[in-house]
């Protein structure tokens, strides 16, 4: 199936600071794409090139099989809602969400029943002689939402729409978001980075650093199988341990860290090759006595701090290797007694993610 939506090498250049590098994925009507990366690392840039608000030095970006090269931003299937998204003060709710319809041919009719549909959709309905000021943060969000699809874009693009407002209430309009997303089936590129967000959200993840986009794929293959050490690190908490392999046994390698460890891998390693061996805090666990299991040392416990579903731990093994783990409170420990101050951790070797070095 050709793709919905077609970025192929976009890069965008100030000066001789590349913004954008070289950046090519394609999306298939209805996802919902989030695009995750560090300040400063090209998302905003990307956005405002496919909103047609900046001009890319190479590549392209077709909708549907149309190349948008020469299309003007207001005649793009998109729209685009910022950050610091600006409600029209002085106007109410409804005549904020009807601006853009207003100046299209609609017959007034056709518009009142497409903002009432709106408001029902973000569930604002009877509030639509409400003035901005009247209105909660998340209701605010919510009518620049409506008003960003009053004009049923094919792609609409979100800056850090929920950056604004606390944390419960982000997970509410999350939630929210997708509900909306999934009902209409509009295509969305989502711009974050807050990783939190974007693993709920998203189809698919594209995490960017330096202009480039560095790993593509769905919240799972990007928190699970991270390809490198940025990705690894950026999505989630994640502990390092440098090592180097030292032999093949069948279906598992032997690496020696400060511990000699068994990893699971298909991929085929040098021995001798230095690797870096990257761990999930839920995959590591924490027990009073040792069990006997694979791949278990001591360890100190440095300090944990209470999330109420779990508790997270800092401990500190042999050669001074620090990790960090997370104890789920339905998991039968004894570890969890917050008075541990040693204790064993052991890991699957399938739980073992390993990196370049
Ligand atoms: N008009 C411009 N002239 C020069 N440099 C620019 C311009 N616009 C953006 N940049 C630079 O390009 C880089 C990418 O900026 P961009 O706004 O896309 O980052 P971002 O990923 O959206 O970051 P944030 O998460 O902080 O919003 C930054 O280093 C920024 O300073
Ligand atoms: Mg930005």
């Amino acid at each position: 199936m050709a793709p919905f939506i077609s970025i192929k090498n976009i890069s965008k250049k100030y000066g001789n600071f590349s913004a954008v590098d070289n950046v090519s994925f394609n999306l298939q009507k209805g996802e919902l794409f989030s695009l995750l990366g560090p300040s400063g690392c090209g998302k905003t840039t990307l956005l405002r090139i496919l909103a047609g608000f900046e001009v890319s030095n190479t590549g392209s970006f077709e909708i549907d099989g149309h190349d948008m090269d020469n299309v003007d931003p207001a005649d793009r299937p998109v729209n685009i809602m910022f950050q610091h998204y600006a409600l029209f003060p002085h106007m109410s709710v409804f005549n904020n969400i009807s601006y853009g319809l207003r100046r299209t041919s609609l017959p007034k009719s056709e518009i009142k029943s497409r903002v009432e549909e709106l408001l029902e959709l973000v569930r604002l309905s009877g509030m639509s002689e409400r003035k901005p000021k009247t209105l909660s943060g998340g209701q605010k969000q919510r009518v620049a939402l409506a008003r960003a699809l009053a004009r049923r874009p094919k792609l609409l693009l979100l800056d850090e729409p929920l950056a604004a407002l606390d944390k419960k209430l982000r997970s509410d309009t999350q939630f929210e978001i997708c509900k909306i997303q999934e009902q209409l089936g509009t295509t969305f590129i989502v711009v974050t980075h807050d990783q939190e967000e974007a693993m709920t959200l998203s189809t698919r993840i594209g995490v960017m650093n330096e202009g480039k986009l560095i790993q593509l794929g769905t919240p799972k293959e990007i928190y699970e199988q991270p390809q490198t050490s940025f990705v690894a690190d950026f999505v989630g908490e994640i502990s390092f341990l440098e090592a180097v392999v030292k032999e093949n046994k069948n279906t598992h390698w032997l690496m020696q860290a400060a511990v000699p460890i068994y990893v699971s891998s298909d991929s085929n390693f040098n021995v001798g090759q230095k690797v870096k061996l990257a761990l999930r805090p839920e995959k590591i666990s924490l027990t009073s006595r040792p069990t006997g299991n694979i791949n278990e040392f001591k360890v100190d416990i440095l300090d944990f701090a209470f999330y109420g579903a779990g508790t997270q731990y800092r401990v500190i093994g042999p050669e001074g290797v620090k990790l960090k783990l997370y104890q789920s409170h339905n998991q039968p420990s004894k570890a969890n007694s917050p008075m541990l101050k040693t204790g064993f951790v052991n890991f699957s070797p399938e739980a073992i993610i390993v990196l370049e070095s």
